[in-house]
């Protein structure tokens, strides 16, 4: 593990603000997803810490860390009875709409707040880069130590969150590119605004 950057060192579970959820996600994805998941909030801090996040900022980012893969390990049905496809890319393959089937399970949970909602269903495939609270999230997904990848992104984040998540969105489409693999257009769209530097 890299040593680099230091993950604090809480149980989220020990949060009375998420310990509520905590047994619902727990429920609903395998041990070691819940880990993941562990892992992603622990980080998904030390960014928001780094990056000044303001108290109502860091509270958000934790809570949409925590939900951000709860239907992750639900059966295909699931996940499409939660997020109908919407596009090709998603019909072919369900998984594609975990992040927008955990959206739906967060507001059936009465999470209200558009950033944490928006950074749930965007850790798939990205969220606008105006949403510090999303990007965050997403960053903190795909290079907690736990991957074994990533590191660049990882260490870029704590001085740059935004050149972080550049970089994460950019390596995903190359990488998607190079296997000839569709990208989600959702992914392509963030892709454009990154490039635009809207
Ligand atoms: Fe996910
Ligand atoms: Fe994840």
């Amino acid at each position: 593990m890299d040593q680099s950057v230091t993950l604090p060192d809480m149980d989220p579970c020990d949060r009375p603000e998420l310990a509520r959820y905590c047994g619902r996600v727990r429920e609903r994805v395998s041990a070691e997803r819940f880990d993941h998941i562990r892992r992603v909030v622990r980080l998904a801090e030390a960014i928001a810490v780094a990056n000044a996040f303001d108290a109502a900022e860091r509270r958000a980012t934790r809570l949409a860390a925590l939900l951000h893969d709860v239907a992750r390990d639900l059966p295909s049905e699931e996940l499409l009875r939660l997020a109908p496809p919407e596009n090709v890319v998603e019909q072919g393959h369900p998984l594609a709409v975990h992040g927008r089937a955990g959206r739906a399970i967060a507001v059936g949970w009465g999470v209200d707040d558009e950033q944490v909602l928006e950074a749930i269903e965007g850790h798939v495939f990205g969220v606008s880069p105006d949403n510090r609270v999303g990007v965050a999230v997403y960053v903190a997904d795909v290079c907690e130590p736990g991957r074994g990848v990533n590191d660049d992104i990882r260490e870029l984040a704590m001085r740059d969150l935004r050149a972080a998540y550049e970089l994460a969105v950019a390596s995903k489409v190359r990488y998607l590119r190079s296997k000839g693999t569709s990208i989600h257009p959702a992914t392509l769209r963030v892709y454009e605004q990154i490039a635009h530097g809207t």
